[in-house]
């Protein structure tokens, strides 16, 4: 999967890599940057993605579309598909132009709007990475949890970086006898939630 990134992904990692490194320089705000994954969680989550039993792979986030281009490594393997939801319409429109610089157009999906309001609907779910607004969270967590299938995997970032905001989601996702659960410090530290 990582020794052989088709060019045409690779460049556009770069390219996204270069524009979150200017954003933060130039000190755009929170809400407008790309907040991407770093390089290591890219990797944690395409092995998760690839170990993952037959079902639709979803991503909750998608901002620029670089953590779904490390999908995508997951979904060329096993010759799967990613849908990915994002709220903002900016970045959709980046997103977009992402996935067709990158020839993804016909591996990943994006459906713009607010996740929570179709995630009902998308069932025998085998892997999710959560990665919104975490007030969102829990509420996207339980959606998930409930239509994945046995031996899925959810991945929510940001579970150590965030952890006082994401405490009660977190203690609830470590207590739920439906999944194994582990935050792993990874990156901004990865809450892996394994169905059992
Ligand atoms: C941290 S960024 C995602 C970064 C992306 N996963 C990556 O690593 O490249 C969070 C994104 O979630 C989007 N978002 C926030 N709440 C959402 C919701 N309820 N449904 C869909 N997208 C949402 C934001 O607009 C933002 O682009």
């Amino acid at each position: 999967m990582f020794h052989k990134i088709p060019q045409k992904i690779q460049l556009r990692m770069s390219y996204l890599e270069d524009l979150s490194r200017k954003q933060k320089e130039q000190g755009v705000e929170s809400f407008d940057r790309l907040r991407q994954i770093p390089q290591e969680t890219g990797r944690f989550i395409a092995i998760l993605a690839a170990l993952s039993p037959r079902g639709k792979m979803i991503e909750i986030g998608t901002s620029g579309g670089y953590s779904a281009l490390w999908l995508s490594l997951a979904c060329q393997r096993n010759d799967r598909n990613l849908i990915t939801f994002e709220i903002s319409e900016k970045k959709v429109k980046l997103a977009t132009e992402t996935f067709k610089e990158a020839g993804l157009e016909k591996v990943i999906n994006i459906v713009e709007g607010d996740a929570r309001s179709h995630l009902e609907k998308y069932k025998d779910v085998s892997f999710c990475f959560l990665d919104c607004e975490k007030e969102y969270y829990m509420e996207c967590y339980e959606l998930v949890i409930r239509n994945m299938v046995k031996g899925g995997i959810l991945v929510a970032d940001n579970a150590i970086s965030h952890e006082a905001t994401l405490q009660p989601m977190l203690e609830h996702a470590l207590k739920d006898d439906r999944v194994n659960s582990i935050v792993v410090p990874i990156g901004n530290g990865e809450l892996v939630s394994y169905k059992i």
